[in-house]
Formats: structure tokens, sequence, C-alpha cells
């Protein structure tokens, strides 16, 4: 099932969300609405306070349309347990942010850690479009957008932006 995706700004898309505590069928459903909520819209990530959930859950598939077989993954209490000190500058977008973009510096790689849908610890390195993906979408997890990486200026005028985008879906 699609969810709507919250638009920025919303205080939901602010606050920092709660580990998961075990992963149910519930849970599992969550996950596949998420991840064809974010193949819809069309994205590469997509975290749980996007579509209201207040809980540590990102989905994410990066794999370029007609790359190759798509990866849909999905990660539980996501943590990044190691940052390289190289950096890559990325043009950042957001779902929740629709059709603003921006360059954003993070690590080039990072190494997380998750709990996966069968409930079993994972880990791996990410690198590239993968490594910044990851991050984007932990950062939502503790009420941070990438906009938030940006000087207040343009932080302000994407804000407006966006509350101008409201009231025009709002009127229908
Ligand atoms: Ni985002």
């Amino acid at each position: 099932m699609i969810r709507p995706i919250l638009i920025h700004p919303d205080p939901r898309l602010k606050k920092v969300c709660d580990p998961v505590p075990a992963i149910s069928s519930e849970l599992g459903k969550l996950a596949e609405d998420m991840l064809e909520t974010m193949y819809d819209a069309p994205g590469i990530g997509l975290a749980a306070p996007q579509i209201g959930v207040a809980k540590r859950l990102i989905v994410m598939d990066c794999v370029k349309e007609g790359a190759g077989d798509p990866r849909p993954m999905v990660l539980f209490n996501p943590e990044v347990v190691w940052s390289s000190e190289d950096l890559n500058i990325y043009e950042e977008g957001c779902l929740s942010i629709p059709d603003q973009y921006a360059e954003v510096k993070r690590p080039a790689s990072v190494a997380v850690r998750w709990t996966g849908l069968d409930g079993v610890a994972q880990e791996e390195q990410f690198d590239g479009i993968w490594a910044t993906c990851v991050q984007h979408e932990i950062d939502h997890l503790n009420g941070k957008l990438f906009i938030d990486y940006l000087g207040l200026m343009k932080r302000q005028m994407i804000t407006r932006k966006m509350e101008k985008l409201k009231r025009e879906r709002a009127r229908g």
C-alpha cells in the first residue's frame, strides 16, 4: 500500500525516532509499504518518519533503473559504526522536500549495522551513492534533513518554497 509522504516543514520530520525492539509481521508489512511508496515516488530511499511513523526503519535501493537487478533493502535500527575520513559531495534531494536539490558533503564510505527483516543483525560497508543515501536516511531517524547542512539563507528559502507548495496542495 502506497502511503502519503509528509512534506517539510512538519514536526513529525523533526523527531528522534524510537528503536524497534523486535521485528513483527506488522513491521514487515510497514517495510513493504515503504518500499512500494519509495519506488512509486520514485526515490532511492525512504525513512519511516517520512510516512509519519516514528520508528527506526529505513528502506533503500540505489541501483539505477536499467543498471541491473533492483536491490530493495530494509534496515531496522541502522547505525553507522565506521565512517571514512574521505568525504564525498553529492547533490541530494528528498521525497519530503520535492524538487529541491543541494550539494551535501558526507563521509565517502560508511559501515552500517542493522537488523534485517529476518531479525538477524547485519553489517555492510556502503560506498558511493549508497553511502550518501544510507546516511541521509539515518539522519531522518534523528529528525535531521539534508537542508540542515545548508546555510541559514538557503534553508529558509527552501522552507518557504515548501510552505507555499503545501498551501497550494491544501487548496487543491
Ligand atoms: Ni530524505
